[in-house]
This record gives structure tokens, C-alpha cells and sequence, in this order.
């Protein structure tokens, strides 16, 4: 078996705001992953955007710059990390084709987010919707990445990207795609509704009080805190406490993952305290660890060519990177060049 460099690649799609719950559960672990020294690529997947429904194109621009504005504010470094968006580097599209002829229709069947996005009227969903985890294979596997940091939810889709590695090298006989390793968010940084402590935090959840946007201003992240759902009594004394609290142990691993301690440590500190004298302190974190961003992503959005120029030079290395093996890809399976 060749051993492969160890590299990561991961992607978020541009589709509205990023909030808390992709900043404490993706790009926060994108930074600590770059600042460890490893290969890192991250990408803002804008042709897997398009699958679900139609983007107006000038909401989609704005998204694009919006999530590199992100990425940049929260740390990643184009210096140091390859920072870019899917459509400007066309290998990842000359990949998925192949992808789409490996893969098989009942491994794409068995897809649960494809059953869950299309809902009961998947014969209105769109083609690209159905291949969309053959691009996302693509995506990985241009760059022989062998690290993926995704949530649970996409655990299923790096599955399938070693399912297709595996039956490529096989059919042609080679030992050209790696094995890659999801690597899943853990439960402490899964951040849920400040609404309803049993909900995921999610950009898509009507009410914009149940979620706290990279985009809201200190004010604004301080008054949402302040309002957030909670329960009668007192934080408890111990971890074990906030069992059947749902949005006590909430707002206990939102302070935990901002001041990168424990949940434990935070009962240490804060056991007993009521939401009067906790939330407070909660607010003044978080305004302490997130308004920077804020204010950072609208510095730079005041900025778009700015933005574009980091994404051109971004997809510039990472075509560079992806050239021979999309090479070596077509001279493998045949493709006159
Ligand atoms: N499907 C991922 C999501 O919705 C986004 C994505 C696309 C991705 N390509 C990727 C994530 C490659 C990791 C690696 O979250």
C-alpha cells in the first residue's frame, strides 16, 4: 500500500450566514489543524450550492465572498492554508465525471441526505442533487486528501468517497486514491438552537433568535444570549446535573468551546449560579471571542476584490496541486491527451 502525505481538505457550501454552530464545530477546527502544521486545504464548495434549489446568482456571489470573508476572519491564513472556490479550479468537475461512472446507482440510493433534501417528491430533484456526493468524493480525493474534518452528518458521504477509491484503484488495478479519514466533530462542540436546547443550531431554522450569526454585531450577540431558552432552576454542581437540561448544558459547552475549557471546568466555575448572573458572563465571552469577526468579515466585505484576488490565488495552488493527478487520472483510465 503507497503511504500518502498526510493532507486535509474540507469545504462548507455558500448558502446564507455561517453561524456559531459551523464556527465551534468546523472552522475553528480548520484553524487548529492549519496552526498544527499540516497540509490543509479548505474550499467554499459553490457547485454543490446549486444542487438543492435555485440560487439567485447575485445571492451566491455574495455568499461566496461572505464565507471566504469568514474564513479569513476566524483565522485561516492563504499564506498558509489553500483557501479557494470549487467552481474556479475545473478539476474537480473532470474528477466527479469519472466518479459518476464508478460509483454505483444502489450506493447512491442508499444516500440518507439525498432522501432527506429531496424529501417525498424526489422525482423534482435535481440530477446534480443525486450526484452531489460523486463531486464531493472529487473534491477530496483530487487532492489524495486523507483527512476530512466534517460534522456526523457527512460521515456517510467520506464513506462513499473511500467506497469509490477503493472500487477505482480496483477495477483499473492501480494504488492511486487513499483511504481518507473522516474526522467527525465531537458532541461538545455540537452547539443547538438557543430556542430549543434538543434542535441543532442551524442557519436555516426560521427564528434568527435561535442562532447567533458570525455576522451579528456585539449588541446583537449579547441581547441573544440574554433571551436565550433556559429552565427554572440554577446551573447545577455537577456535569452529571445538566443530563435532562437541554439548554442548561447548551449555553455550558457554548462557554466551554469559546474559552476552550471543559464543561466540567465551567461547572467549576459557574455550579450553582443562576441564568441572571450566568448569562451575563456568557454574553461578555462570546462578544469578547465573536465581535472581532464580525467586525473583521465587514472589513473585508467592504473590500470584494480583495476578497477575489485571495480566491484567484487561492485556486491557482490548488489547480497546481490537482493537475497531476487529474493527469495521471485520465492516463489511467484511458483518456487520450
Ligand atoms: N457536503 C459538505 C456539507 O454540506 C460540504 C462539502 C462538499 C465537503 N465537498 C466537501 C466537506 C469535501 C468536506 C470535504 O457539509
Amino acid at each position: 500500500m503507497t503511504s500518502f502525505t498526510p493532507r486535509v481538505f474540507s469545504g462548507i457550501q455558500p448558502t446564507n450566514h455561517l453561524q456559531l454552530g459551523n464556527y465551534l464545530g468546523a472552522v475553528k477546527r480548520f484553524v487548529a489543524m492549519q496552526n498544527d502544521g499540516m497540509e490543509t486545504i479548505y474550499c467554499i464548495v459553490d457547485q454543490h450550492a446549486i444542487t438543492a434549489s435555485f440560487q439567485n446568482p447575485a445571492d451566491l456571489r455574495h455568499a461566496t465572498r461572505e464565507l471566504a470573508s469568514a474564513y479569513l476572519a476566524c483565522g485561516l491564513d492563504p499564506a498558509k492554508s489553500v483557501l479557494f472556490n470549487q467552481s474556479q479550479v475545473p478539476a474537480h468537475s473532470q474528477l466527479a465525471w469519472v466518479f459518476n461512472c464508478v460509483a454505483r446507482m444502489g450506493w447512491m440510493n442508499r444516500m440518507t441526505q439525498f432522501k432527506d433534501k429531496a424529501g417525498k417528491n424526489a422525482e423534482k430533484a435535481s440530477l446534480g442533487l443525486y450526484a452531489y456526493p460523486a463531486l464531493m468524493a472529487a473534491d477530496i480525493l483530487l487532492y489524495h486528501a486523507t483527512h476530512v474534518p466534517v460534522g456526523e452528518d457527512q460521515k456517510q458521504h467520506v464513506e462513499l468517497t473511500r467506497d469509490i477509491a477503493a472500487k477505482f484503484n480496483h477495477d483499473y488495478g492501480v494504488d492511486f486514491f487513499p483511504e481518507t479519514q473522516p474526522i467527525i466533530e465531537g458532541a461538545a462542540t455540537r452547539v443547538m438552537s438557543l430556542r430549543d436546547g434538543t434542535k441543532k443550531m442551524s442557519k436555516s431554522d426560521p427564528s434568527d433568535a435561535s442562532r447567533i450569526n458570525l455576522t451579528d454585531d456585539a449588541d446583537t450577540i449579547a441581547k441573544k444570549i440574554r433571551k436565550a431558552k433556559t429552565d427554572p432552576e440554577p446551573l447545577p454542581e455537577t456535569v452529571g446535573g445538566l443530563a435532562d437540561r437541554p439548554e442548561a448544558r447548551n449555553l455550558v459547552n457554548i462557554y466551554a468551546a469559546l474559552a476552550e475549557i471543559t464543561a466540567a471546568d465551567v461547572i467549576a466555575q459557574h455550579g450553582g449560579s443562576q441564568f441572571g448572573s450566568f448569562k451575563p458572563a456568557l454574553a461578555d465571552l462570546a462578544v469578547d471571542k465573536l465581535a472581532p469577526i464580525s467586525t473583521e468579515m465587514a472589513r473585508l466585505m467592504g473590500d470584494v476584490t480583495e476578497i477575489d484576488r485571495v480566491l484567484s490565488q487561492g485556486a491557482e495552488r490548488a489547480a497546481a496541486m490537482a493537475e497531476p493527478i487529474i493527469a495521471q487520472t485520465y492516463d489511467i483510465v484511458g483518456f487520450v491527451r
